[in-house]
C-alpha cells in the first residue's frame, strides 16, 4: 500500500466510545495520522487531541480542510441531531454518521413511533401529544404499567416507567412543565412491554445493511438493577439473548424496513444505527433506536471485532458497504464502568486515580470517560462515568472475572462500580438462570 491510500481521520467526541473507535481504528493498516476533537487523556495515547468543542460545525469543517481530513467518525447524537454531518457534507468531507433528517430516528421519539406504524414495525402502542390536557385523558383511558417519554433528546433522562396511572399523569405533568427543556414540549406515552433488552448494531451504507453486533448493558446505578437509570454502568458483548436467530428476525422485521424506509424518503440513513430491542413472548419489539454506537457498548463491540474498523466505517460514509461481513472474535467482551461518586446525581470531580498501569497489567484495557490530567498530570476524574475497565474471555464468567481483577487494581477512593456486570450472561452459562 502506498502512503497516498492512507486516511487521515478525525474522531469527534470526548467519552468512552469515542476512546474505544480511537483505540480500534489506531489499530487499521490504512491509517494514517489520527486526531479527536476534544478528546481526552486516554484518547492522547493514540490521537493527537484538538480543542474543538463538540457542535463547533464551522472550526470543524475548518480544520479538516487545513489538515487533509479524509473521514470524521461522529461519536455523540447530538451533534448528528444538530446536523453536524450534514455541514461536513457540504463542504465536501466524508462523515461516517447520520444526516440531521436520519437522526430524527434519535432526535424525535415521535418521528420513529411514526415511521414503525407506517412500515409496520414491531414496536409498543403509543400516542403523541403536544398538550397536557390531551395527554392526561389518554393516561386515564390506558391502564397502567406505561412508560412517559419526552420526545427530543434528554440525555437519556426523559423515561419515566410509570407503574401507576398516578405516576404517569405526574410524569406528563412533569415533562409539560419542562423538566426535560424543549425536549419536553412533546411528550410519547406507550405501552409497556416485557421480556429481556438487547442492543442490536447495524452499520449501513444507506442501502446495504449489515448486522455489526450484539450487546447488553446495565441501566441502573446498584448491583441488582436496583436505584436511578443511568447512562450504562456496564455491557458485555455479544447478548446471549440475540441468537442468530433472533439477531436476523431483529434485521428483518426492524432494522432494514428502517432504513428502506429512510432511502424511499430521499433522507438515507448513513452510520451506525443501533435498535435498543425488547425480546418479547411474540419476537423482537423496537423499544427506540440511536444513531450511534452506544456507550459502554462500544466499548465490548471494539475488542471482539476482528476485521478493520476503519475500512469499514469508510465503505459506509462513500456508499461502498454492500458485500462486507464483519467478523467477530468468539468470546466475550465485557466492560465495567467506574463511575465518581454522586453518580448519577451531582459526581464529585478532581479525585485522583491511580493503578491503571497495573490494570493493564492483567491483559484489560483501560477505557477513559470523564478524566482529565491537573497541572501536575495526576489523572483525576471529570465528569460522571469515568472509566470502563474492559476484559475479553472464553466465556463471560471468565471475562468477568478478568474485568474485576482490572478493577480491583486501580487505586481511586473517590469512585466506585456495580460488582455484578454480566449477570445474566454468567447464571445462563452456570445453567441457573
Ligand atoms: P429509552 O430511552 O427509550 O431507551 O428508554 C429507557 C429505558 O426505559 C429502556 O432501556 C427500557 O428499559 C425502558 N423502556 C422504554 N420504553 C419501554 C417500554 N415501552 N416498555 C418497557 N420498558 C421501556
Ligand atoms: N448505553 C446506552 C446508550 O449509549 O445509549
Amino acid at each position: 500500500m502506498t502512503s497516498d491510500d492512507r486516511l487521515n481521520v478525525l474522531v469527534i467526541g470526548s467519552g468512552g466510545r469515542e476512546h474505544a473507535l480511537a483505540w480500534k481504528l489506531a489499530q487499521s493498516p490504512r491509517l494514517g495520522k489520527l486526531w479527536a476533537a476534544p478528546g481526552n487523556p486516554g484518547i492522547a495515547t493514540v490521537a493527537d487531541l484538538v480543542p474543538i468543542a463538540v457542535g463547533d460545525a464551522p472550526a470543524t469543517v475548518a480544520f479538516c480542510r487545513d489538515n487533509g481530513v479524509d473521514l470524521v467518525v461522529v461519536g455523540p447524537e447530538a451533534p448528528l441531531v444538530a446536523g453536524l454531518a450534514d455541514r461536513l457534507t457540504e463542504a465536501g468531507i466524508i462523515v461516517f454518521g447520520p444526516s440531521a433528517a436520519a437522526a430524527q430516528l434519535e432526535g424525535s421519539k415521535g418521528f420513529t413511533k411514526d415511521l414503525c406504524a407506517e412500515v409496520g414495525i414491531p414496536t409498543a402502542a403509543y400516542a403523541r401529544f403536544r398538550d397536557a390536557a390531551s395527554a392526561r385523558a389518554y393516561v386515564e383511558m390506558s391502564s397502567a404499567p406505561m412508560v412517559v417519554k419526552a420526545d427530543g433528546l434528554a440525555a437519556g433522562k426523559g423515561v419515566v416507567i410509570a407503574m401507576t396511572t398516578a405516576e404517569a399523569l405526574e410524569a406528563v405533568d412533569a415533562c409539560f412543565e419542562g423538566a426535560f427543556g424543549a425536549a419536553g414540549a412533546e411528550v410519547v406515552v406507550e405501552a409497556f412491554l416485557e421480556g429481556e433488552e438487547a442492543s442490536l448494531f447495524a452499520l449501513t451504507d444507506g442501502v446495504t445493511v449489515v448486522p455489526f453486533g450484539t450487546a447488553q448493558d446495565h441501566k441502573r446505578v446498584f448491583d441488582g438493577d436496583e436505584g436511578p437509570n443511568t447512562g450504562g454502568m456496564g455491557a458485555y458483548s455479544p447478548a446471549t439473548v440475540m441468537t442468530a436467530e433472533m439477531t436476523e428476525r431483529a434485521m428483518a422485521e426492524i432494522v432494514r424496513p428502517t432504513v428502506a424506509a429512510l432511502a424511499a424518503r430521499g433522507t438515507p440513513f448513513q452510520g451506525v444505527l443501533f435498535a435498543g430491542l425488547m425480546i418479547t413472548a411474540k419476537g423482537p419489539e423496537l423499544i427506540e433506536y440511536n444513531v450511534r454506537f452506544g456507550d459502554p457498548e462500544c466499548q465490548v463491540l471494539m475488542p471482539r471485532l476482528e476485521d478493520d474498523l476503519l475500512d469499514l466505517l469508510y465503505r459506509c460514509a462513500t456508499g461502498h458497504l454492500a458485500g462486507a461481513v464483519p467478523r467477530w472474535r468468539d468470546e466475550t467482551a465485557l466492560t465495567v464502568v467506574m463511575a465518581a461518586a454522586g453518580y448519577p446525581g451531582e459526581p464529585k470531580k478532581g479525585t485522583a486515580i491511580g493503578g491503571l498501569p497495573a490494570a493493564e497489567a492483567t491483559g484489560a484495557t483501560v477505557f477513559h470517560a470523564g478524566t482529565a490530567l491537573a497541572d501536575d498530570g495526576t489523572l483525576i476524574a471529570n465528569g460522571g462515568r469515568v472509566l470502563a475497565v474492559t476484559a475479553t474471555g472464553a466465556t463471560a464468567a471468565e471475562a468477568q472475572r478478568r474485568a474485576y481483577t482490572a478493577v480491583d487494581r486501580i487505586d481511586w477512593p473517590g469512585g466506585f462500580c456495580r460488582r455484578d456486570i454480566g449477570w445474566r450472561a454468567v447464571a445462563r452459562e452456570s445453567g441457573s438462570d
